[in-house]
């Protein structure tokens, strides 16, 4: 038998680590992070062989400023890179971004006092690091927590390190921006010195930005003083160089059109199909399932048989979208790249902390169409960041003016919900931005998200198919020059009226490319992938359950009530299945009105449909209306060990359902309602109580 020698075992180890993190981070894992780490790059195994050793890293890269980020859905990771960003180029720091999840921390101990490291931190669950900052969150606030040389918290440690610190969370949570506040405790009792205040950022208020904003000037001022920086005319420094290849061949089957992956270019894809790797899912049936004329709601059958994608009742689906070709337009028009769209080019960090966020070679019309999220809504900073590339003077003098002054952008800007190529068209008034170098675009646009959508299916009767519930977003406001079109829900409904015949499916002129880079989706295809969730039924089905679901938040609840009437069928012992509806008009948006009709077949007085049409009265009639009115059935039910499960709208539905919920149990069980509210806090501790909500 062959002998392994170490490089052997170090390269076993290696991947066999690297398999273990990617299967272990489950799919609960950040959604923006880097979906080609594993699949594109050379592989999870060069990863693994990175150091962990942060003092290293930034020696052998001449860092003197480290960023690290403690983020799961990719905004602390966003507001990471734009101060490293800003660092770099105001201050002429050497700046490099981190993930909390890549290093060790036993021996920032070694810290040099001429280096800084700033932590940009979200706060999770109940006041929880976000997945990829457990390990340091539990280092570095751990009781006997020990450094390299030794020092335990009394010997502070931590004397030479300098940092600075700010907190992204959302002050309606219990636990407001408790990871920031606590990993601040935690060195400073370590002997850290803090550069500046603390600051925290709050989602709830709705402030997360400014809040950022105005808290990273005076800590720049304090910085600049404590390491002796000077402050310059910031100057751009690309992170990527984006060479241009005339003398490629946009056919070339090296080249990306737009497939996700290195597996995806090379052919037929291979499975595991997972968030980094989407499955190209046949769409099998399509309909529209309102009955009025100006808003469309999509129900769609995606078949994941032979994918090896499983799924349970209550997971969600993630659909991978495409721009629209009238945004792709826009946007390489207004930059004037449009004649040389399906131009070659290849992407690389001049950085190794550098990460490129597709695949390269691609072209211009590729990493547009595919990758960016270019209709999203325009950051200040980002404009402010441009406006050194404006077409000439005095729309270089406007653009700085919309990037300084809050309301200025508030009203020309944010209240018009422009996207950035919409925004410079409008200011560049024929001018094309020619100036601004691709890397900032790669770098200052966010990477397309999956979208996801609660299944509207259940496992138990088709699983091999999941079922989508999807309202087409379109909003129209006031005054504003442009409507705004959904970009993964108009791309579904492009899908559909193709699926019934349409030649060339072109909703309000957005014109999807939907068959796909190289046409690979052709044939009514979506790329997909599963996420778990725990949004789940009871285990036995004899438990009674309540349902509130207005709108599309009806849609697990369609999977719910299709599985147990397939349980009863089966002739199992179904429990009481409560559903409360509601919708705008009984003619127009009471979807799956005639389903449920079947269910109770299946299920007797076992089922019952509650619903509220908000205005189809002259008053609003909405589900925590009716919900109060048969507030007597709810707490027996609930007392009965009964479940209770809310979907949609979080802003305001979710909320106001809870707050009634909670009255109810007060005025029927006879207890003040500070009591009732405890028992919900209870229920949704225990599980009895169940959300599956979005914004
Ligand atoms: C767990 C989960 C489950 C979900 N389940 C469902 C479901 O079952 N059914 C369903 O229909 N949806 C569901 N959603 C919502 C869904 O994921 C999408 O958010 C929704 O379909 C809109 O996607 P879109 O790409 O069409 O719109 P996007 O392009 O993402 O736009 C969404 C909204 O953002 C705003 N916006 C976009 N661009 C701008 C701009 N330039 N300026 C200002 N504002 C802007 C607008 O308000 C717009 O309506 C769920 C979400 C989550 C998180
Ligand atoms: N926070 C938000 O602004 C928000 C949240 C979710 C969805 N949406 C958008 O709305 C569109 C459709 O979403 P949808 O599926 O939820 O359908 P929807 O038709 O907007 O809403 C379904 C039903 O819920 C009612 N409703 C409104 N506010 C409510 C509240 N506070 N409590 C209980 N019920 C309430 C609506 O009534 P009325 O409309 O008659 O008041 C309607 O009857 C989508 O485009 C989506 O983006 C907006
Ligand atoms: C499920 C969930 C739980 C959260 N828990 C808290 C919390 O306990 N305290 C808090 O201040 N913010 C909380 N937040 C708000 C997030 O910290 C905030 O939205 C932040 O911007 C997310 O940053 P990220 O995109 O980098 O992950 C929570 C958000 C979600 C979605
Ligand atoms: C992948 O590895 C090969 C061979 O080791 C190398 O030539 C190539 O540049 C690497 N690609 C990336 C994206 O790192
Ligand atoms: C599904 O899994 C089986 C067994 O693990 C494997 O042989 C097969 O290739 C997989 N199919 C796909 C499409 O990934
Ligand atoms: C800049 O371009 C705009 C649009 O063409 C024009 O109206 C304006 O006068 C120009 N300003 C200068 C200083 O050239
Ligand atoms: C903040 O949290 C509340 C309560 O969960 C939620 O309604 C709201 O949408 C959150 N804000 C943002 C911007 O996520």
């Amino acid at each position: 038998m062959a002998q392994l020698d170490t490089l052997d075992i170090v390269v076993l180890v290696a991947l066999l680590l690297a398999s273990v993190a990617y299967f272990t981070k489950g799919t609960y894992w950040a959604v923006r992070k880097d979906p080609y780490a594993s699949s594109y790059a050379n592989g999870s195994a060069s990863k693994a062989g990175k150091s962990r050793d942060i003092l290293e890293t930034m020696d052998k890269s001449g860092k003197n400023c480290v960023v690290f980020y403690g983020s799961q859905t990719g905004t602390a990771e966003d507001y990471a890179s734009r101060l490293a960003k800003e660092g770099s180029s105001r201050f002429g720091l050497k700046t490099m971004v981190a993930d909390l999840e890549e290093y060790d921390y036993d021996n920032l101990d070694k810290f040099p006092d001429d280096k800084v490291a700033m932590f940009v931190l979200a706060t999770y669950g109940e006041g929880e690091p976000t997945d990829n900052a457990v390990d340091f969150y539990e280092f570095i606030t751990g009781q006997d927590v020990s450094f390299s040389e030794g020092g335990g918290a009394e010997e502070k440690p931590l004397s030479t390190f300098k940092y600075v610190a700010f907190g992204l969370g959302n002050n309606t949570y219990e636990h407001y921006n408790s990871m920031v506040r606590n990993v601040n405790k935690a060195l400073e009792k370590l002997g850290g010195s803090r550069i500046g205040a603390a600051g925290e950022g709050d989602d709830g208020a709705g402030t997360m930005e400014e809040d950022f904003l105005s808290w990273k000037e005076p800590m720049w001022s304090a910085l600049t003083q404590s390491m002796e920086l000077e402050e310059r005319e910031a100057v751009y420094e690309p992170a990527f160089e984006v060479t241009e290849k005339p003398d490629m061949d946009a056919e070339d089957d090296m080249v990306y059109l737009g497939e996700p992956n290195k597996n995806h270019l090379e052919g037929a894809s291979r499975g595991p199909y997972n968030a980094h790797n989407p499955y190209i899912a046949p769409i099998v049936e399509s309909s529209e399932i309102f009955k009025v004329e100006n808003r469309n709601c999509l129900h769609m059958e995606i078949d994941i048989g032979g994918s090896n994608l499983t799924y349970t009742t209550g997971d969600h689906v993630a659909v991978w979208p495409t721009n629209a070709g009238k945004e792709v337009d826009r946007f390489l028009n207004v930059l004037g790249l449009a004649s040389k769209r399906h131009m070659v080019i290849a992407v690389k960090g001049l950085d190794p902390t550098a990460k490129v966020p597709f695949p390269s070679p691609t072209t211009y019309d590729a990493a547009v169409r595919y990758h960016m999220e270019i209709c999203a809504p325009v950051s200040r900073q980002f404009v402010s960041m441009i406006a050194q590339f404006a077409p000439n003077e005095s729309i270089k003098a406007e653009m700085t003016k919309i990037g300084s002054e809050k309301a200025y952008f508030v009203e020309k800007v944010s209240s018009q919900h422009l996207n950035i190529a919409q925004l410079l068209e409008i200011l560049g008034k024929g001018e094309k931005w020619t100036a601004i170098p691709f890397s900032l675009w790669i770098e200052g646009i966010h990477k397309i998200q999956p979208r996801y959508y609660s299944i509207s299916s259940s496992s138990f009767v088709q699983k091999d198919r999941v079922s989508v519930t999807a309202i087409v977003e379109s909003v129209e406001i006031p005054g504003a020059p442009h409507v705004v079109k959904g970009v993964t829900t108009n791309y579904l409904l492009a899908l559909k009226q193709k699926q019934h015949g349409d030649p060339h499916p072109d909703p309000h002129g957005l014109d999807y490319a939907i068959t796909g880079p190289r046409n690979k989706y052709d044939g009514i295809h979506v790329p997909v992938h599963i996420r778990h969730s725990n949004f789940k039924l009871p285990s036995d089905p004899s438990t009674p359950i309540i349902m509130v679901g207005p709108g599309t938040g009806v849609a697990p609840f369609r999977a719910f009530v299709q599985e147990r009437a397939a349980q009863a069928k089966a002739g199992e012992n179904v429990g009481k299945t409560m559903l409360f509806f509601g919708c705008r008009k009984k003619m127009e948006d009471f979807i799956y009105e005639n389903e449920w009709e079947e269910y109770k077949e299946a299920l007797g007085d076992k089922f019952e449909l509650v619903v509220a049409f908000s205005r189809d009265g002259p008053q609003k009639v909405y589900v925590q209306h009716k919900l109060k009115e048969h507030a007597e059935e709810v707490n027996n039910l609930l007392q009965q060990k009964g479940f209770f499960y809310v979907c949609g709208d979080a802003a305001n539905m979710a909320r106001e359902v809870n707050t009634v919920l909670a009255q109810i149990i007060a005025t029927q069980r006879g207890i003040p309602e500070s009591k009732g509210e405890e028992i919900v806090k209870a229920m949704r501790a225990s599980n009895q109580y169940q959300e599956d909500v979005w914004s």
